[in-house]
Parts: C-alpha cells; sequence; structure tokens
C-alpha cells in the first residue's frame, strides 16, 4: 500500500466520469469517493443510474475517460491488470459462470489459477458451497445449464470468495433470490464481512438491503453520487431523492 496507508482508503475515486462516444450525457460525472479498509460500501439507485459501470471501472474492466480510479493507493492504469483482477472478487449481475464448466471448477477458477495444490482447493470448494447453502454432493459435479437462477447466484458469490481477495465487488448479488433464501445469504453475508473484514462495494436497487448492509450508502443519481451516509444518516436524511427511498419501505 501507498497513499492508501494514510487515509484508510482501499478504493478511490477521483473526479472520475465515463463517457461514450454514442451518448450525449456521461454515464458517471464527477465521481468522489473512498472506501475504506473493512467497510461495505453499497452503491444504491434505480436501473440505469451507473452502479454496474462504477464497480467495472475498479477491477478495470473500464478505465475512466476523466479522473482516476485508485486501488491500493494506486491508479488501476498503473496496476497488472491480472493482478488487480485477483486482489478484486467480483460478483456479476447474472452470475457469469462459464457454461462448460461444473460448478466445482468454476468456484476453483482463481484458487487453481493462483497454483493452490488440488486437495486444497478441493477442500475450499466444499466450504464454499456449503457457505452458500449448496450441498457440495449434490451441485459440484453439475454444470451451470442445471441450476435454477438463484442457485447460479450462490455459485457465482461462492467463486468470488473463493481465493480469499481482500476487495470484493458484487452486483446484485442476491438479485433472483426468494426472499427467505435472501435473508439467510444476507445474515452470512454480514457475518462473514464482519469475520473476515473484507471490504466490499455491493450494488443493489433494494434500500431494505442497503440499509442491512451497508456501513455507508452512495445513493446514485443519473451517473452521480447525491448523497453518501450511514444507514442511519441515511433514514433521517432531508434529501428529497433519500427520502422517496425511505417511504417505499413503509408500505
Ligand atoms: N457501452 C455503453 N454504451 C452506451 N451506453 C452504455 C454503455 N454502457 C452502459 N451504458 C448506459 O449507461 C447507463 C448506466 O449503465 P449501468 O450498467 O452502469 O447501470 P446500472 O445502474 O448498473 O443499472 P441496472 O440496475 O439496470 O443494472 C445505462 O443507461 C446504460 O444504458
Ligand atoms: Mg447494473
Amino acid at each position: 500500500m501507498t497513499s492508501s496507508d494514510t487515509t484508510g482508503a482501499v478504493v478511490e475515486f477521483r473526479s472520475v466520469s465515463y463517457s461514450v462516444p454514442a451518448l450525449p450525457a456521461p454515464i458517471l460525472d464527477g465521481l468522489e469517493l473512498d472506501v475504506r479498509q473493512g467497510e461495505t460500501l453499497v452503491l444504491l439507485g434505480e436501473s440505469g443510474c451507473g452502479k454496474t459501470t462504477t464497480l467495472r471501472l475498479v477491477n478495470r474492466l473500464l478505465v475512466p475517460t476523466a479522473g482516476e480510479v485508485l486501488v491500493e493507493g494506486d491508479a488501476t492504469t498503473e496496476w497488472d491488470v491480472i493482478r488487480l483482477r485477483r486482489r478484486t472478487g467480483y460478483v456479476i449481475q447474472e452470475a457469469g459462470l462459464f457454461p462448460h464448466f461444473t460448478v466445482e471448477r468454476n468456484v476453483a477458477l482463481v484458487p487453481a489459477l493462483e497454483g493452490w495444490e488440488a486437495s486444497r482447493v478441493k477442500e475450499r470448494v466444499r466450504e464454499l458451497l456449503k457457505l452458500v447453502g449448496l450441498e457440495p454432493e449434490k451441485f459440484a459435479a453439475r454444470y451451470p445449464r442445471e441450476l435454477s437462477g438463484g442457485q447460479r447466484q450462490r455459485v457465482g458469490v461462492a467463486r468470488a470468495l473463493a481465493a480469499e481477495p481482500p476487495l470484493l465487488l458484487l452486483d446484485e448479488p442476491f438479485g433472483a433470490l426468494d426472499p427467505l433464501t435472501r435473508a439467510g445469504l444476507q445474515r452470512e453475508f454480514q457475518d462473514l464481512m464482519t469475520r473476515l473484514s473484507k471490504t466490499s462495494i455491493f450494488v443493489t436497487h433494494d434500500v431494505r438491503e442497503a440499509l442491512m448492509l451497508g456501513t455507508r450508502i452512495g445513493l446514485m443519481q443519473a451517473g452521480r453520487l447525491v448523497l453518501l451516509a450511514t444507514p442511519d444518516e441515511f433514514l433521517h436524511s432531508t434529501h428529497e431523492y433519500a427520502r422517496a427511498y425511505v417511504e417505499t419501505l413503509q408500505l
């Protein structure tokens, strides 16, 4: 770590904008944000506001068109991209599993790339499948097409955790789950984050989930960060857009 030692931030967005030539307005506009060591920073906002784009800038699937994103003190453009990706477990929206790999091989992907011993990889896969509520005996040998949408998402979460990356990027990881399974996984996630003191950026459009899991909530609207608040501050915010979200809780 370099400058992050002084700021305590694992990820820093410095005046970040992202534009594409096809669109008149930038997709992200002047984003300023620090994600601190050990916190779960939730990005909350409506469909199309730029949440996924923000995540993709962190592991350099995208590069800012203005400003910079720093990870552990270094701009993403300065990082060796392979190293950066292995330090950031990424749960993509829709899980993004390799269809021709079994569940076991999907989860084992990064540990195998990291050269872990086969027995250790196998043990780790078992441990993770159990953690996300999938019996290894039943699911390890299946292919993604043989799973339900929610099961695929859980495999996606297991895969992102597999090599114990210090930074997690989670894009609506529990989106396709029924409320009970979802609540169970949210609790486990919360427990895991405290136990392992990982840093994460967690994307959701569900205000309940944001309030439950976030140490801070970044509210996004049309490519801008309009509010950054703790759950308690968020609940009592006078910001109009935050209030609109809070009002949905009373329904
Ligand atoms: N390569 C691209 N070219 C043109 N428009 C794009 C491109 N990538 C993203 N967009 C647009 O940028 C906006 C932000 O997209 P993004 O995927 O970040 O939204 P999101 O907040 O993750 O939405 P959702 O909740 O639906 O997943 C959207 O309006 C999208 O259509
Ligand atoms: Mg998205």
